[in-house]
């Protein structure tokens, strides 16, 4: 057998326990690690973005737009990621009823974000200047939405 396709197989069969393990957990437990899990990579990539706006790490337009890029897409995943109402059900999290209650404004809110990081991404190859006030915008949005829907 050929040597890549060997190394592939060995290493799927020890990542099936977890796949299996992963399936079998409860789907609203599930929903809400999804989700927690999408907002961690938000938050790793907006911790860039936070330090070259306010001089803590020395502005870079390649960085700057693929933090912009990358923003935009884990934007584009919140609907699906909160698709699943787990206001009812016992799991750890700080998402809000209001998720679930108002989804048409929590949707526009994900647009939003993806708007405002798509024109970051954008203003951010002019240089540090347009990247500093496409920053105030984007950083509006993910407080826009944390003031309606996540607990404190
Ligand atoms: C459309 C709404 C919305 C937008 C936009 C949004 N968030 Fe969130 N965020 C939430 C909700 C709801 C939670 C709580 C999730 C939970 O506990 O299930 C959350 C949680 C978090 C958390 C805590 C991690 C966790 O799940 O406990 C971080 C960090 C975070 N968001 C960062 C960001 C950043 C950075 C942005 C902007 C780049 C952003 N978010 C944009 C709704 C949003």
């Amino acid at each position: 057998m050929n040597h890549a396709i060997k190394a592939l197989l060995l290493g799927l069969c020890c990542a099936l326990p977890v796949l299996v393990s992963a399936a079998d957990e409860d789907p609203d437990q599930a929903a809400a690690h999804t989700r927690h899990a999408l907002m961690e990579l938000m938050g790793w990539n907006m911790k860039t973005v936070v330090a070259m706006s306010t001089g803590k790490q020395e502005f870079s337009v390649e960085a700057a737009v693929i933090q912009g890029e990358r923003l935009a897409q884990l934007g584009a995943m919140i609907g699906d990621a909160f698709a699943r109402d787990t206001s009812a059900a016992e799991v750890k999290t700080a998402a809000l009823p209001a998720v679930w209650q108002d989804s048409e404004d929590f949707a526009a809110k994900s647009q939003a974000l993806i708007d405002n990081a798509t024109a970051y991404a954008e203003a951010a190859a002019g240089g540090a200047g347009p990247a500093r006030k496409a920053f105030i915008q984007l950083g509006g949005s993910c407080k826009g939405c944390h003031e309606n829907y996540k607990a404190e």
